[in-house]
């Protein structure tokens, strides 16, 4: 493929260069993916109002998330075992974002540590947390967050169990990758992402390993995380939460109104309207389905940002129509780090700016604020 011009460009050539267990990893949803598709298939199915003879210059994609100023109402999921999609990758994925304008979240499970992603970086960047049952490591997490300057903390609500992806069962998914026969015919197969891992010392949970009691080496690690995300977390956590925090608080995994409208009691700044990207309740609706009726609950009282199935500009501009403030991307930059390293978040990020921008100006609009549903054709 000599061209990669758009995010399904991206995929094939991560599919090509990222270990099959990996790769299957990010491309995969929950159970049947039945809603990991719908997320996808319900943006494709609203349709744009083509307008004509309007001014379309000086146009600009600059916007606001959670008061901070972005190039484009984009900014990047959090996303677990990033530095296996490709050495090194939550650094890499956070420069890039920084260098574009937008803001970028780590995961709590994700393979660069917070210090590694604050050491490369100048722009405050978002922390994700997933509330284990040792409080103590929870409050340590937090601290370590703001000791980055981290601008936000990104609470994600819908994943105290998990939901079963086939696809990483039958790969036998572990960071790093067991040497078996089959994993190592595999990586050998693929001697970029190997040469470029053998470079690297960061292949485990460094926001983990060394900083959980009683978490030290591997196995021990492979037990830990499996028991302990907290089923007991409820909306009374999020009042300790954000008042230890002390700063702007997101709440992500919003899919129902009501939960909307506990999100926007609990003073959280924001809410992410969000499935895990078809990767947790399977059967549950898409997010742009969900979106409209969720802008209504809240009224104002908390930013609405969304997630899942954005694989395209156009898709930014669906659901900015629809009333979300931001939007986030997973997939799409994860393809992009795996095909192509820092560059290929860049060329994610890219492709997504001019579709926006050139849909944008064929809906006969100039700025970002001036987007509704006026762009969408009935
Ligand atoms: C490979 C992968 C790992 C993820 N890990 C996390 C995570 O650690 N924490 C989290 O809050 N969400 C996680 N998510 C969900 C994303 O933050 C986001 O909600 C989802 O990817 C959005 O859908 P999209 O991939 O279609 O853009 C993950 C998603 C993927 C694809």
């Amino acid at each position: 493929m000599s061209q990669l011009l758009t995010i399904a460009d991206l995929k094939e050539r991560a599919r090509r260069r990222v270990p099959k267990m990996f790769f299957d990893y990010a491309d995969s949803g929950s159970w049947t993916e039945g809603t990991y598709r719908a997320n996808e298939e319900d943006f494709a199915a609203i349709k744009l109002r083509q307008r004509v003879l309007v001014d379309m210059s000086d146009r600009s994609l600059e916007t606001t998330m959670i008061g901070e100023k972005v190039s484009m109402p984009v900014a990047l999921a959090p996303t677990g075992l990033t530095g296996m999609q490709h050495a090194d990758g939550e650094m890499l994925a956070a420069q890039a974002a920084e260098a574009f304008g937008i803001p970028f979240t780590l995961s709590t499970m994700s393979i660069c540590s917070i210090e590694d992603v604050a050491s490369v970086t100048t722009r405050p960047f978002w922390f994700q947390l997933y509330v284990m049952r040792d409080h103590d490591f929870v409050r340590s997490l937090i601290d370590r967050a703001r000791a980055a300057r981290c601008s936000a903390l990104v609470l994600t609500a819908d994943l105290q169990i998990v939901g079963q992806r086939h696809k990483d069962l039958r790969n036998g998914l572990s960071a790093p990758p067991r040497l078996t026969a089959a994993n190592l015919f595999d990586m050998a197969r693929r001697p970029r992402w190997s040469m470029a891992m053998l470079r690297t010392q960061r292949r485990t949970f460094r926001n983990v390993v060394g900083h959980a009691k009683g978490v030290g080496d591997l196995s021990a690690l492979a037990a830990w995380t499996n028991a302990q995300f907290d089923p007991r977390l409820s909306w009374d956590d999020v009042a300790w939460i954000k008042e230890y925090w002390g700063g702007k608080l997101i709440i992500k995994g919003i899919l129902d109104e009501e939960d909307a409208r506990h999100a926007a009691e609990s003073g959280a700044d924001a809410i992410v309207v969000s499935n895990h990207g078809g990767r947790q309740l399977d059967g549950a609706p898409s997010t742009i389905s969900m979106l409209p009726r969720i802008v209504e609950a809240v009224d104002g009282r908390t930013e609405v940002h969304l997630d899942g199935g954005i694989r395209s500009g156009q898709d930014v501009l669906k659901a900015v129509a629809l009333g979300a403030q931001g939007t986030f991307i997973g997939r799409p930059f994860l393809y992009g780090l795996g095909a192509m390293g820092q560059d290929g978040v860049t060329l994610a990020l890219e492709i997504i700016r001019k579709e926006l921008d050139a849909t944008m100006a064929l809906c006969g609009k100039r700025l970002i604020s001036d987007i509704d549903r006026s762009v969408l054709a009935q």
